[in-house]
Protein backbone atom coordinates (compact mmCIF):
# COMPACT_ATOMS: atom_id res chain seq x y z
CA UNK A 1 0.00 0.00 0.00
CA UNK A 2 2.76 2.19 0.56
CA UNK A 3 4.12 1.53 -2.85
CA UNK A 4 4.76 5.39 -4.95
CA UNK A 5 1.43 5.37 -7.72
CA UNK A 6 2.67 6.30 -10.93
CA UNK A 7 0.16 6.85 -13.71
CA UNK A 8 1.33 4.16 -16.03
CA UNK A 9 1.51 1.83 -13.31
CA UNK A 10 -1.80 0.25 -14.54
CA UNK A 11 -0.22 -1.25 -17.61
CA UNK A 12 0.99 -4.15 -15.73
CA UNK A 13 -2.36 -5.22 -14.43
CA UNK A 14 -4.83 -7.36 -15.73
CA UNK A 15 -6.90 -4.89 -18.27
CA UNK A 16 -10.39 -5.51 -19.82
CA UNK A 17 -12.58 -3.56 -22.10
CA UNK A 18 -9.60 -2.06 -23.60
CA UNK A 19 -8.70 -2.17 -27.60
CA UNK A 20 -5.69 -3.73 -28.97
CA UNK A 21 -4.09 -1.28 -31.29
CA UNK A 22 -2.37 -2.94 -34.50
CA UNK A 23 -0.02 -0.23 -34.58
CA UNK A 24 2.15 0.35 -31.50
CA UNK A 25 4.35 2.72 -33.00
CA UNK A 26 1.08 5.15 -34.04
CA UNK A 27 -0.25 4.47 -30.86
CA UNK A 28 2.85 5.59 -28.84
CA UNK A 29 3.01 9.03 -30.95
CA UNK A 30 -0.67 9.49 -30.95
CA UNK A 31 0.69 9.28 -26.99
CA UNK A 32 3.72 12.00 -27.09
CA UNK A 33 1.43 14.71 -29.14
CA UNK A 34 -1.36 14.50 -26.09
CA UNK A 35 1.17 14.40 -23.21
CA UNK A 36 2.45 17.97 -24.98
CA UNK A 37 -1.58 19.32 -24.80
CA UNK A 38 -3.25 21.47 -22.48
CA UNK A 39 -5.16 19.75 -19.93
CA UNK A 40 -9.12 19.90 -20.03
CA UNK A 41 -9.43 20.97 -16.98
CA UNK A 42 -7.46 22.15 -14.07
CA UNK A 43 -6.95 20.69 -10.60
CA UNK A 44 -8.49 23.99 -8.77
CA UNK A 45 -12.13 22.96 -10.44
CA UNK A 46 -11.66 19.06 -9.57
CA UNK A 47 -11.21 19.93 -6.27
CA UNK A 48 -14.08 22.15 -5.82
CA UNK A 49 -16.21 19.57 -7.20
CA UNK A 50 -15.05 17.37 -4.33
CA UNK A 51 -16.00 19.79 -1.72
CA UNK A 52 -19.34 19.92 -3.37
CA UNK A 53 -19.73 16.45 -3.60
CA UNK A 54 -18.66 16.20 0.43
CA UNK A 55 -21.43 18.63 1.18
CA UNK A 56 -24.13 15.66 -1.09
CA UNK A 57 -22.52 12.85 1.37
CA UNK A 58 -24.05 15.04 4.12
CA UNK A 59 -27.52 15.81 2.39
CA UNK A 60 -26.42 19.38 1.69
CA UNK A 61 -26.15 19.53 -1.63
CA UNK A 62 -27.50 17.03 -4.49
CA UNK A 63 -26.11 15.32 -7.63
CA UNK A 64 -27.24 15.69 -11.42
CA UNK A 65 -24.81 13.85 -13.56
CA UNK A 66 -26.60 13.03 -17.03
CA UNK A 67 -25.94 13.39 -20.62
CA UNK A 68 -24.77 10.71 -23.40
CA UNK A 69 -24.06 7.52 -23.28
CA UNK A 70 -21.42 7.98 -26.24
CA UNK A 71 -20.84 11.14 -27.46
CA UNK A 72 -20.16 11.22 -31.77
CA UNK A 73 -17.99 13.20 -33.79
CA UNK A 74 -21.14 12.95 -36.65
CA UNK A 75 -23.82 14.16 -33.95
CA UNK A 76 -21.05 17.10 -32.65
CA UNK A 77 -22.61 20.81 -33.03
CA UNK A 78 -23.32 23.65 -30.40
CA UNK A 79 -27.01 23.26 -30.97
CA UNK A 80 -26.73 19.44 -29.16
CA UNK A 81 -24.69 20.52 -26.56
CA UNK A 82 -26.54 23.61 -25.77
CA UNK A 83 -29.97 21.61 -25.93
CA UNK A 84 -28.38 18.84 -23.36
CA UNK A 85 -27.07 21.92 -21.47
CA UNK A 86 -30.14 23.30 -21.21
CA UNK A 87 -32.39 20.69 -20.48
CA UNK A 88 -30.04 19.88 -17.45
CA UNK A 89 -29.90 23.36 -16.05
CA UNK A 90 -33.60 22.91 -16.58
CA UNK A 91 -33.87 19.85 -14.27
CA UNK A 92 -31.48 21.34 -11.50
CA UNK A 93 -34.24 24.08 -11.35
CA UNK A 94 -36.51 21.32 -10.49
CA UNK A 95 -34.36 19.33 -8.34
CA UNK A 96 -33.18 22.76 -6.44
CA UNK A 97 -36.92 23.59 -5.38
CA UNK A 98 -37.96 19.97 -4.39
CA UNK A 99 -34.81 19.47 -2.51
CA UNK A 100 -33.74 23.07 -1.13
CA UNK A 101 -29.90 22.30 -1.02
CA UNK A 102 -27.39 23.37 -4.33
CA UNK A 103 -27.43 20.61 -7.08
CA UNK A 104 -24.32 19.71 -8.59
CA UNK A 105 -24.61 19.92 -12.28
CA UNK A 106 -22.27 17.37 -14.06
CA UNK A 107 -22.38 16.81 -17.29
CA UNK A 108 -21.63 13.04 -19.25
CA UNK A 109 -20.40 15.59 -21.94
CA UNK A 110 -16.58 16.52 -23.20
CA UNK A 111 -14.95 13.70 -23.36
CA UNK A 112 -17.49 10.21 -23.04
CA UNK A 113 -16.45 8.80 -26.01
CA UNK A 114 -15.01 5.07 -24.57
CA UNK A 115 -17.65 1.99 -24.21
CA UNK A 116 -17.46 -1.30 -22.58
CA UNK A 117 -19.71 -3.68 -24.59
CA UNK A 118 -21.54 -6.90 -23.48
CA UNK A 119 -19.34 -8.89 -26.18
CA UNK A 120 -16.23 -8.50 -28.05
CA UNK A 121 -17.15 -8.90 -31.53
CA UNK A 122 -20.77 -8.49 -32.85
CA UNK A 123 -22.28 -10.63 -35.87
CA UNK A 124 -24.40 -9.64 -39.15
CA UNK A 125 -25.34 -11.63 -41.97
CA UNK A 126 -23.18 -14.61 -41.39
CA UNK A 127 -19.86 -11.48 -40.35
CA UNK A 128 -18.15 -11.12 -37.63
CA UNK A 129 -16.60 -8.16 -36.82
CA UNK A 130 -14.98 -6.84 -33.40
CA UNK A 131 -18.27 -4.93 -31.66
CA UNK A 132 -17.84 -0.35 -31.77
CA UNK A 133 -16.56 0.72 -28.49
CA UNK A 134 -16.72 4.89 -28.93
CA UNK A 135 -16.07 6.71 -31.50
CA UNK A 136 -12.87 7.26 -29.39
CA UNK A 137 -11.80 4.11 -30.29
CA UNK A 138 -13.40 2.72 -33.83
CA UNK A 139 -16.22 3.84 -36.26
CA UNK A 140 -19.62 1.82 -35.86
CA UNK A 141 -20.01 1.49 -39.62
CA UNK A 142 -20.19 -2.67 -39.83
CA UNK A 143 -17.02 -2.55 -42.19
CA UNK A 144 -13.75 -4.40 -40.72
CA UNK A 145 -11.53 -1.34 -41.49
CA UNK A 146 -14.10 1.17 -39.50
CA UNK A 147 -14.19 -1.18 -36.68
CA UNK A 148 -10.43 -1.77 -36.71
CA UNK A 149 -9.05 0.81 -33.47
CA UNK A 150 -7.15 3.76 -34.49
CA UNK A 151 -5.17 5.93 -32.02
CA UNK A 152 -5.54 9.34 -34.24
CA UNK A 153 -8.76 9.14 -32.75
CA UNK A 154 -8.47 10.22 -29.89
CA UNK A 155 -6.95 13.17 -31.39
CA UNK A 156 -9.89 13.74 -32.65
CA UNK A 157 -11.64 13.05 -29.20
CA UNK A 158 -10.28 15.87 -27.40
CA UNK A 159 -10.56 18.18 -30.11
CA UNK A 160 -14.14 17.83 -29.47
CA UNK A 161 -14.08 17.68 -25.46
CA UNK A 162 -11.77 21.00 -26.05
CA UNK A 163 -14.39 22.94 -28.19
CA UNK A 164 -17.12 21.47 -26.31
CA UNK A 165 -16.21 22.27 -22.95
CA UNK A 166 -14.97 26.11 -24.34
CA UNK A 167 -18.73 26.45 -25.55
CA UNK A 168 -20.08 24.97 -21.64
CA UNK A 169 -18.01 27.27 -20.31
CA UNK A 170 -19.47 30.29 -22.20
CA UNK A 171 -22.45 29.00 -21.39
CA UNK A 172 -22.10 28.70 -17.84
CA UNK A 173 -21.07 32.26 -17.36
CA UNK A 174 -23.67 33.41 -19.90
CA UNK A 175 -26.58 32.69 -17.09
CA UNK A 176 -30.52 31.22 -17.71
CA UNK A 177 -32.36 33.82 -18.85
CA UNK A 178 -34.74 31.12 -19.58
CA UNK A 179 -35.76 30.29 -15.99
CA UNK A 180 -38.82 32.17 -15.51
CA UNK A 181 -40.59 30.00 -18.10
CA UNK A 182 -40.73 26.68 -16.36
CA UNK A 183 -44.43 26.38 -16.69
CA UNK A 184 -43.82 26.33 -20.30
CA UNK A 185 -41.23 23.38 -19.50
CA UNK A 186 -44.68 21.40 -18.34
CA UNK A 187 -46.64 22.37 -21.48
CA UNK A 188 -45.90 19.20 -23.20
CA UNK A 189 -47.46 17.36 -20.41
CA UNK A 190 -50.88 18.83 -21.05
CA UNK A 191 -53.38 16.26 -21.32
CA UNK A 192 -51.74 13.18 -18.85
CA UNK A 193 -53.08 12.74 -15.56
CA UNK A 194 -49.95 12.41 -14.11
CA UNK A 195 -48.99 15.60 -14.77
CA UNK A 196 -51.36 17.23 -12.76
CA UNK A 197 -49.04 16.94 -9.56
CA UNK A 198 -45.88 18.17 -11.91
CA UNK A 199 -47.72 21.33 -13.19
CA UNK A 200 -48.62 21.54 -9.53
CA UNK A 201 -45.13 21.74 -8.41
CA UNK A 202 -43.97 23.88 -11.47
CA UNK A 203 -46.94 26.36 -10.00
CA UNK A 204 -45.03 26.42 -6.81
CA UNK A 205 -41.34 26.84 -8.50
CA UNK A 206 -43.31 30.06 -10.76
CA UNK A 207 -44.54 31.31 -7.51
CA UNK A 208 -40.96 31.58 -5.82
CA UNK A 209 -39.48 33.00 -8.49
CA UNK A 210 -42.38 35.63 -9.04
CA UNK A 211 -41.91 36.33 -5.04
CA UNK A 212 -38.12 36.81 -5.94
CA UNK A 213 -38.49 39.13 -9.00
CA UNK A 214 -41.08 41.12 -6.79
CA UNK A 215 -38.55 41.43 -3.97
CA UNK A 216 -36.44 42.78 -6.34
CA UNK A 217 -33.90 39.86 -6.86
CA UNK A 218 -33.60 39.72 -10.88
CA UNK A 219 -32.35 36.46 -12.37
CA UNK A 220 -29.33 37.92 -13.59
CA UNK A 221 -28.48 39.34 -10.28
CA UNK A 222 -28.82 35.90 -8.51
CA UNK A 223 -25.34 34.48 -8.64
CA UNK A 224 -26.33 30.42 -8.75
CA UNK A 225 -28.49 31.31 -11.40
CA UNK A 226 -26.79 33.88 -13.27
CA UNK A 227 -23.50 31.75 -13.91
CA UNK A 228 -23.64 28.15 -13.25
CA UNK A 229 -20.90 25.75 -11.94
CA UNK A 230 -20.84 22.82 -14.26
CA UNK A 231 -18.48 20.17 -14.42
CA UNK A 232 -17.79 17.40 -16.78
CA UNK A 233 -17.35 13.21 -16.07
CA UNK A 234 -17.01 10.06 -18.16
CA UNK A 235 -15.94 6.81 -18.01
CA UNK A 236 -12.20 6.36 -17.61
CA UNK A 237 -12.18 3.65 -19.71
CA UNK A 238 -9.05 4.07 -22.36
CA UNK A 239 -6.43 4.46 -19.95
CA UNK A 240 -4.13 5.04 -22.32
CA UNK A 241 -6.22 8.45 -23.55
CA UNK A 242 -6.23 9.25 -19.94
CA UNK A 243 -2.26 8.51 -18.99
CA UNK A 244 -1.34 10.86 -21.79
CA UNK A 245 -3.84 13.61 -20.37
CA UNK A 246 -2.29 13.17 -16.56
CA UNK A 247 -0.79 16.29 -14.94
CA UNK A 248 0.85 17.06 -11.84
CA UNK A 249 -0.80 20.29 -10.88
CA UNK A 250 2.12 22.60 -9.82
CA UNK A 251 0.94 24.31 -6.91
CA UNK A 252 0.56 20.88 -4.94
CA UNK A 253 2.06 18.15 -6.77
CA UNK A 254 -1.08 16.46 -6.87
CA UNK A 255 -1.88 14.27 -9.78
CA UNK A 256 -5.12 15.31 -11.60
CA UNK A 257 -6.39 13.51 -15.05
CA UNK A 258 -6.68 16.08 -16.99
CA UNK A 259 -9.74 14.69 -19.09
CA UNK A 260 -12.30 15.73 -17.22
CA UNK A 261 -13.48 17.22 -13.59
CA UNK A 262 -14.86 13.70 -12.60
CA UNK A 263 -13.99 10.35 -13.80
CA UNK A 264 -16.16 7.03 -13.04
CA UNK A 265 -15.21 3.28 -13.33
CA UNK A 266 -17.49 1.16 -15.31
CA UNK A 267 -19.20 -1.70 -13.70
CA UNK A 268 -17.03 -3.98 -16.36
CA UNK A 269 -13.79 -2.47 -15.47
CA UNK A 270 -14.08 -2.43 -11.38
CA UNK A 271 -11.97 -5.36 -10.51
CA UNK A 272 -10.25 -4.42 -7.36
CA UNK A 273 -6.47 -5.11 -8.93
CA UNK A 274 -7.21 -4.49 -12.05
CA UNK A 275 -5.70 -1.81 -14.43
CA UNK A 276 -8.78 0.68 -14.39
CA UNK A 277 -8.92 0.79 -10.68
CA UNK A 278 -5.17 1.73 -10.44
CA UNK A 279 -5.36 4.31 -12.77
CA UNK A 280 -8.13 5.96 -11.12
CA UNK A 281 -6.26 5.58 -7.41
CA UNK A 282 -3.72 7.65 -8.18
CA UNK A 283 -5.88 10.83 -9.30
CA UNK A 284 -7.32 13.37 -6.93
CA UNK A 285 -10.31 13.89 -9.31
CA UNK A 286 -13.84 12.96 -7.55
CA UNK A 287 -14.22 9.25 -8.53
CA UNK A 288 -17.40 7.36 -9.36
CA UNK A 289 -17.75 3.90 -8.80
CA UNK A 290 -20.60 1.75 -10.81
CA UNK A 291 -22.15 -0.76 -8.48
CA UNK A 292 -24.15 -3.45 -10.40
CA UNK A 293 -25.39 -6.44 -8.68
CA UNK A 294 -22.43 -8.93 -9.22
CA UNK A 295 -20.91 -6.21 -6.69
CA UNK A 296 -20.35 -7.79 -3.14
CA UNK A 297 -19.73 -6.68 0.20
CA UNK A 298 -15.72 -7.89 -0.53
CA UNK A 299 -15.46 -5.94 -3.82
CA UNK A 300 -16.86 -2.75 -2.16
CA UNK A 301 -14.72 -3.00 1.15
CA UNK A 302 -11.69 -3.82 -1.36
CA UNK A 303 -12.35 -0.84 -3.58
CA UNK A 304 -13.54 1.62 -0.82
CA UNK A 305 -9.54 0.71 0.14
CA UNK A 306 -7.85 1.09 -3.14
CA UNK A 307 -9.75 4.34 -4.16
CA UNK A 308 -10.31 6.36 -0.70
CA UNK A 309 -8.02 4.94 1.91
CA UNK A 310 -7.96 8.21 3.53
CA UNK A 311 -11.58 8.04 3.71
CA UNK A 312 -12.38 12.24 2.59
CA UNK A 313 -15.84 12.66 1.62
CA UNK A 314 -16.51 13.61 -1.95
CA UNK A 315 -13.57 11.49 -3.29
CA UNK A 316 -15.86 8.43 -3.91
CA UNK A 317 -19.79 7.86 -5.14
CA UNK A 318 -21.40 5.21 -5.49
CA UNK A 319 -23.51 5.13 -8.40
CA UNK A 320 -25.88 2.10 -8.11
CA UNK A 321 -27.71 0.73 -11.16
CA UNK A 322 -29.33 -2.90 -10.39
CA UNK A 323 -32.50 -2.46 -12.60
CA UNK A 324 -36.23 -2.00 -11.28
CA UNK A 325 -37.45 -4.56 -9.28
CA UNK A 326 -33.65 -5.42 -7.40
CA UNK A 327 -32.75 -2.64 -5.68
CA UNK A 328 -34.19 -3.92 -2.36
CA UNK A 329 -32.20 -7.09 -3.06
CA UNK A 330 -28.80 -5.68 -3.68
CA UNK A 331 -28.53 -1.70 -2.46
CA UNK A 332 -28.81 -2.62 1.42
CA UNK A 333 -25.71 -5.12 1.60
CA UNK A 334 -23.45 -2.09 -0.41
CA UNK A 335 -25.08 0.34 2.58
CA UNK A 336 -24.47 -1.95 5.12
CA UNK A 337 -20.84 -2.33 4.10
CA UNK A 338 -20.43 1.47 4.18
CA UNK A 339 -21.76 1.58 7.31
CA UNK A 340 -19.62 -1.35 8.74
CA UNK A 341 -16.50 0.48 7.31
CA UNK A 342 -17.39 3.60 8.23
CA UNK A 343 -16.45 4.93 4.75
CA UNK A 344 -17.88 8.41 3.27
CA UNK A 345 -19.13 8.28 0.44
CA UNK A 346 -22.29 9.62 -1.86
CA UNK A 347 -25.07 7.42 -2.90
CA UNK A 348 -26.35 8.07 -6.65
CA UNK A 349 -28.93 5.99 -8.72
CA UNK A 350 -28.52 5.15 -12.18
CA UNK A 351 -31.74 3.95 -13.37
CA UNK A 352 -30.70 3.40 -17.30
CA UNK A 353 -28.26 0.54 -16.89
CA UNK A 354 -30.13 -1.90 -14.94
CA UNK A 355 -33.22 -1.27 -17.23
CA UNK A 356 -32.08 -1.64 -20.86
CA UNK A 357 -34.35 -4.44 -22.92
CA UNK A 358 -35.04 -5.65 -26.23
CA UNK A 359 -38.30 -4.01 -27.70
CA UNK A 360 -40.33 -6.18 -30.21
CA UNK A 361 -39.79 -3.97 -32.67
CA UNK A 362 -36.27 -4.99 -32.43
CA UNK A 363 -34.52 -1.77 -30.76
CA UNK A 364 -32.37 -1.56 -27.91
CA UNK A 365 -34.40 0.20 -25.16
CA UNK A 366 -35.39 1.40 -21.61
CA UNK A 367 -39.15 1.44 -20.48
CA UNK A 368 -39.22 4.78 -18.86
CA UNK A 369 -41.93 3.78 -16.10
CA UNK A 370 -38.84 1.33 -14.87
CA UNK A 371 -36.61 3.71 -14.91
CA UNK A 372 -38.56 5.89 -12.59
CA UNK A 373 -39.31 2.86 -10.54
CA UNK A 374 -35.58 2.21 -9.57
CA UNK A 375 -35.20 6.04 -8.70
CA UNK A 376 -38.27 5.29 -6.41
CA UNK A 377 -36.93 1.90 -4.73
CA UNK A 378 -33.61 3.68 -4.58
CA UNK A 379 -34.89 6.58 -2.36
CA UNK A 380 -37.10 3.67 -0.40
CA UNK A 381 -34.38 1.48 0.26
CA UNK A 382 -32.50 4.73 1.68
CA UNK A 383 -35.54 6.28 3.77
CA UNK A 384 -35.51 2.26 5.56
CA UNK A 385 -31.65 2.53 6.31
CA UNK A 386 -31.57 5.99 7.38
CA UNK A 387 -28.87 6.86 5.09
CA UNK A 388 -28.72 10.04 2.40
CA UNK A 389 -29.61 9.88 -1.54
CA UNK A 390 -27.00 12.16 -2.60
CA UNK A 391 -27.72 11.90 -6.48
CA UNK A 392 -29.07 10.70 -9.73
CA UNK A 393 -26.77 9.77 -12.81
CA UNK A 394 -28.83 8.85 -16.46
CA UNK A 395 -28.42 8.72 -19.88
CA UNK A 396 -30.16 12.18 -21.60
CA UNK A 397 -30.00 14.06 -24.53
CA UNK A 398 -31.94 17.73 -25.31
CA UNK A 399 -33.07 16.11 -28.68
CA UNK A 400 -36.30 14.86 -28.92
CA UNK A 401 -35.32 11.39 -29.72
CA UNK A 402 -37.33 8.71 -29.65
CA UNK A 403 -35.29 6.17 -27.78
CA UNK A 404 -36.46 4.97 -24.46
CA UNK A 405 -40.56 3.87 -24.32
CA UNK A 406 -43.21 6.04 -22.25
CA UNK A 407 -43.35 8.65 -20.75
CA UNK A 408 -46.06 11.24 -20.86
CA UNK A 409 -45.43 12.10 -24.10
CA UNK A 410 -45.57 8.43 -24.63
CA UNK A 411 -43.11 6.77 -26.70
CA UNK A 412 -44.24 3.37 -28.20
CA UNK A 413 -42.45 0.40 -29.47
CA UNK A 414 -43.48 1.18 -32.99
CA UNK A 415 -42.23 4.75 -32.45
CA UNK A 416 -39.01 3.69 -31.79
CA UNK A 417 -38.02 3.84 -35.58
CA UNK A 418 -38.38 7.40 -35.79
CA UNK A 419 -36.00 9.82 -34.11
CA UNK A 420 -33.24 6.66 -32.66
CA UNK A 421 -30.06 8.27 -32.91
CA UNK A 422 -28.34 7.19 -29.94
CA UNK A 423 -24.63 6.08 -30.54
CA UNK A 424 -24.45 3.61 -27.91
CA UNK A 425 -27.58 3.11 -25.60
CA UNK A 426 -30.54 4.71 -25.46
CA UNK A 427 -31.05 7.85 -24.26
CA UNK A 428 -34.27 9.75 -22.15
CA UNK A 429 -35.52 12.61 -24.57
CA UNK A 430 -35.82 16.49 -23.11
CA UNK A 431 -39.66 15.54 -21.79
CA UNK A 432 -38.39 12.20 -20.27
CA UNK A 433 -35.90 13.85 -18.83
CA UNK A 434 -38.08 17.11 -16.94
CA UNK A 435 -40.28 14.49 -16.30
CA UNK A 436 -37.80 12.28 -14.22
CA UNK A 437 -36.82 15.82 -12.85
CA UNK A 438 -40.06 16.25 -11.06
CA UNK A 439 -40.31 12.79 -9.91
CA UNK A 440 -37.09 13.34 -8.03
CA UNK A 441 -38.29 16.57 -6.63
CA UNK A 442 -40.70 15.26 -5.30
CA UNK A 443 -39.36 12.70 -3.52
CA UNK A 444 -36.24 15.01 -2.39
CA UNK A 445 -39.32 16.96 -0.83
CA UNK A 446 -41.02 14.40 0.77
CA UNK A 447 -38.19 13.42 2.36
CA UNK A 448 -37.09 16.61 3.83
CA UNK A 449 -40.85 16.75 5.41
CA UNK A 450 -40.10 13.56 6.84
CA UNK A 451 -36.61 14.24 8.27
CA UNK A 452 -38.75 17.78 9.40
CA UNK A 453 -41.55 15.21 11.20
CA UNK A 454 -39.05 13.02 13.10
CA UNK A 455 -37.01 16.27 14.03
CA UNK A 456 -34.04 15.10 12.47
CA UNK A 457 -31.48 14.14 10.13
CA UNK A 458 -29.90 10.67 8.80
CA UNK A 459 -27.58 8.78 10.68
C1 LIG B 1 -22.39 3.76 -18.85
O1 LIG B 1 -22.51 4.50 -17.87
O2 LIG B 1 -22.52 4.12 -20.03
C2 LIG B 1 -22.12 2.31 -18.59
C3 LIG B 1 -21.64 1.52 -19.52
O3 LIG B 1 -22.48 1.95 -17.36
P1 LIG B 1 -22.17 0.63 -16.52
O4 LIG B 1 -20.69 0.54 -16.38
O5 LIG B 1 -22.85 0.91 -15.21
O6 LIG B 1 -22.78 -0.53 -17.26
CO1 LIG C 1 -24.71 3.72 -21.33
Amino acid sequence: MSRVWTKSDWRSKPRVQMPDYPDSAALEAVEARLAKYPPLVFAGESRRLREKLAAASHGEAFLLQGGDCAESFAEFSADTIRETFKVLLQMAVVLTYGAKVPVIKVGRMAGQFAKPRSAPTEAKGGVELPSYRGDIINEMEFTGEARLPDPARMLQAYTQAAASLNLLRAFSTGGFADIHRVHAWTTGFADADKAERYRDLSNRISDALSFMTAAGIRSERMSSMSSVDFYTSHEALLLEYEEALTRVDSTTGQTIAGSGHMLWIGDRTRQPDGAHVDFCRGVINPIGLKCGPSMTRDDLKRLMEALNPANDAGRLTLITRFGAGSVTEHLPRLIETVAAEGANVVWVCDPMHGNTIKSATGYKTRPFERVLAEVREFFAVHRDKGTIPGGVHFEMTGQDVTECTGGVRAVTDEDLSDRYHTACDPRLNASQSLELAFLVAEELSNRREEVRATGGGAS
